[in-house]
C-alpha cells in the first residue's frame, strides 16, 4: 500500500509541537496524538515499552519508498513499563508512524524515552507460573492451537499469538516444533497479518499427492483472514512448515455471516476428496474439494443439537474407533464460548456418522470433552503416526485469560491427549487418554509434590485428594463412585481474585467406575484424567507458593518427579 510520506510529514510539521531524541532515532510529535520515529541506519530491532493497562497505539512501519511494511497495535507505555516487546526491523525500514491517542500531553509519555534499539531480545523466563512441560510461547499472548500436523518425526504446533504484548491483539501464527509432544522449540513466526486482516485460527495438511499443484508434500495452511469480514485463506510452505507464502488468489472462501472462521481441512479417504469444516455462527459448515483450492458447500450441522449458549468455534471432524469393538464413528468437535458447563469457554462434541457430505448426529444432548474451566479450542494433529488422533487444547478461558497473573507470556496448551470412543450402555462417548509420551516423561518416585510433577492415585469408592502448600492454600478433588461424579474445588487454591469468574468447583459425570487417576501438576495447572480415558478435568491454579503436600483419603497416591 502506498501512502503519501511527504503529505504525512507536512501534516505533522503543521501540528508539530516538539521533537525528542529517543535512545535510538529521533521522535517527532504532533499535537494530535501522532508521532514519527525516524529509524537510524543499521537498527535491527526496537524494544517497545508496554503498559498493559493503557489503550493501544496504532503503529505503521514504513520503508524509504513510502511503502507500508507492517501495521501493529501495541499498548505503548504512558507512565509505567510492564515489559518490552521486540519489533524486528528489516534493512529498509525508515520510519514508524505511531498514533498514540490524546490522553494528556503526549510529550510526557514514558514511551518516547523507553523505546530503545537493541541487537537481541532476552526471552529468559521471568515467570514463576511458567509451566515446565506444557507448551507456552516464549513471550506474548497465546490462545488457540492452530495448524497442527506431524511430518518426518516432527510435530508442528502453530498458535494464535500476539508478538507485541501479552493481551489478545495482532493475531499471528506463532510456531513451535517437538519430537515428543513434551519438549517444544520456538520457531520463527509462521504467518503474519496482511491487508486481508489478522490471521485467525485454522489448520494444515500435507499434500502428499500434490493435489493442489504446489508440489508433492507441500504443507498447506488454511486460516481465517479477519479483516472487515472473515474469509478463509490459504498459505503454502515448501520447506516443511517453516515459512509460508500466502496464496495469490486469497480468499478462497468468503462469508455471508459475521462469524465465519477456523477452517479444519482433512483428507477423506471414503470419498477420495478433501473436506473442510468451519464455524459459521451457531453451526458448522462442511465443504469438499479435489484440489484444496475450489470448495463446494455440502451441508451445515448444528440446529437443535447440543449447547448454543455461545458462538461455535474451532471445529474438528474425524473418524475414531469404538474401544473394544470393530466399529468406528465420527466425532465432531465444537468449541463454544461462552456456554461452558461452569461458565465461559469449553469443548463440546458430537458423535455420529459422516459420508463426506453430511454429518448425522446420533444424540441431541450436550457432551463435554473436559469438565474443567480451562480447556478450549481443542483440535487434533493432522497425520499423527499410527492412526492416532492427538488433541491439544488452549488451557484457559475467555472469561479471564487476559487477567491471569503472568506478564511475560499468557497461556499454555494442555498436555497431549489421545482421542477415541467408548460405549456406556447404548451411548457412545469421547475417550480422552493422556498420550503415551507422558509416561516416558516420568522420573523417579518422590515423597513431596514438586511444582511440575505427576500424581497417580488409586481410587476406591470414595476418595478425597487434597493438594496444599505452607500458606494453607489447597485444591480438593473428590471421587464418588456411588454418585458417579468427580469434582475439583479451586476456591481456596491461591490467587483467585483477578476475576470473579475464576473461583469455582467443577464437577464431571463419570462413565463406569474409575480405578486410577493421573493428575498432571505444572506450576499453574492441574489436569485430572482417568488413566483409562473416561473423564478429564483441566483447571488453572495460582498458588502463592507451589503445593508441596498431597493427602489422600480412601485411596493411595504415588508422586513422580519428571525427567527434563
Ligand atoms: C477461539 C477464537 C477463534 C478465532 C481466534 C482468534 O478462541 O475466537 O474462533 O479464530 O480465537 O484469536
Amino acid at each position: 500500500m502506498k501512502i503519501s510520506f511527504i503529505a504525512t510529514i507536512m501534516a505533522l510539521a503543521t501540528a508539530l509541537i516538539t521533537s525528542l531524541a529517543a535512545r535510538g532515532g529521533e521522535v517527532m510529535l504532533s499535537s494530535n496524538g501522532h508521532a514519527i520515529y525516524q529509524v537510524k541506519a543499521g537498527e535491527k530491532m526496537l524494544l517497545l515499552p508496554v503498559q498493559e493497562s493503557v489503550g493501544n497505539a496504532h503503529l505503521r512501519v514504513l520503508d524509504g519508498k513510502q511503502q507500508l511494511l507492517q501495521t501493529l497495535n501495541v499498548r505503548l507505555a504512558i507512565d509505567r513499563v510492564d515489559y518490552y516487546v521486540p519489533l524486528y526491523l528489516n534493512g529498509d525500514t525508515r520510519a514508524i508512524e505511531m498514533f498514540v491517542g490524546n490522553h494528556g500531553d503526549i510529550k510526557d509519555y514514558l514511551c518516547w524515552k523507553e523505546i530503545k534499539p537493541s541487537n537481541a531480545f532476552d526471552t529468559t523466563n521471568r515467570e514463576r507460573f511458567r509451566p515446565g512441560y506444557h507448551h507456552t510461547p516464549a513471550y506474548g499472548w497465546m490462545n488457540d492451537p492452530n495448524g497442527m500436523f506431524y511430518k518426518d518425526g516432527v510435530y508442528h504446533l502453530y498458535y494464535q499469538w500476539n508478538p507485541y504484548g501479552s493481551q489478545w491483539e495482532n493475531m499471528t501464527w506463532g510456531h513451535s516444533t517437538s519430537r515428543d509432544l513434551i519438549h517444544w522449540k520456538a520457531e520463527p513466526t509462521a504467518i503474519a497479518p496482511d491487508a486481508l486482516g489478522a490471521i485467525f485460527s485454522g489448520s494444515c495438511v500435507v499434500d502428499k499427492d500434490n493435489t493442489a499443484g504446489f508440489g508433492k508434500d507441500a504443507v498447506i495452511a488454511y486460516y481465517t483472514g479477519a479483516g472487515r469480514s472473515q474469509t478463509q485463506c490459504m498459505a503454502v510452505s515448501t520447506d516443511g512448515g517453516r515459512s509460508f507464502t500466502k496464496y495469490e488468489h486469497n480468499p478462497v472462501l468468503t462469508a455471508d455471516v459475521p462469524d465465519f472462521r477456523d477452517p479444519k481441512v482433512f483428507w477423506n479417504d471414503d470419498i477420495k476428496r478433501w473436506n473442510l469444516i468451519l464455524a459459521a455462527g451457531q453451526e458448522m459448515r462442511i465443504y469438499s474439494s479435489v484440489n484444496l483450492k475450489d470448495w463446494t458447500y455440502e451441508s451445515s450441522f448444528g440446529t437443535g443439537y447440543g449447547n448454543h449458549d455461545g458462538v461455535w468455534e474451532c471445529p474438528d471432524l474425524m473418524r475414531l474407533p469404538v474401544r473394544g469393538t470393530d466399529k468406528s464413528r465420527w466425532l465432531l468437535i465444537c468449541n463454544i464460548n461462552p456456554g461452558g458447563p461452569f461458565g465461559g469457554s469449553a469443548t463440546q462434541y458430537f458423535v455420529g456418522d459422516f459420508d463426506g457430505r453430511t454429518f448425522t448426529c446420533t444424540h441431541r444432548d450436550t457432551r463435554w470433552m473436559d469438565y474443567g474451566k480451562d480447556h478450549y479450542a481443542t483440535v487434533t494433529f493432522s497425520g499423527a503416526p499410527d492412526g492416532r488422533h492427538i488433541a491439544l487444547a488452549w488451557m484457559s478461558n475467555w472469561q479471564y485469560a487476559g487477567q491471569v497473573p503472568t506478564k511475560q507470556f499468557r497461556s499454555a496448551n494442555s498436555v497431549p491427549r489421545d482421542l477415541d470412543l467408548f460405549e456406556d450402555g447404548d451411548e457412545i462417548y469421547c475417550g480422552v487418554t493422556p498420550s503415551r509420551e507422558l509416561l516416558a516423561m516420568r522420573g523417579v518416585k518422590v515423597k513431596k509434590l514438586e511444582p511440575a510433577c505427576e500424581i497417580e492415585v488409586e481410587l476406591r469408592g470414595k476418595t478425597e485428594i487434597t493438594l496444599s502448600n505452607a500458606a494453607g492454600e489447597q485444591v480438593v478433588m473428590t471421587y464418588d463412585a456411588a454418585k458417579r461424579e468427580f469434582a475439583m474445588d479451586r476456591t481456596h487454591s491461591g490467587d483467585t481474585g483477578f476475576s470473579d469468574d475464576f473461583a469455582a468447583v467443577t464437577t464431571a459425570p463419570v462413565h463406569g467406575k474409575l480405578k486410577s487417576l493421573r493428575i498432571f501438576v505444572d506450576h499453574c495447572s492441574i489436569e485430572a484424567l482417568d488413566a483409562e480415558g473416561r473423564m478429564a478435568m483441566t483447571n488453572l491454579v495460582f498458588p502463592s507458593t507451589p503445593y508441596t503436600d498431597v493427602k489422600v483419603k480412601g485411596g493411595k497416591a504415588t508422586i513422580y518427579s519428571l525427567k527434563h
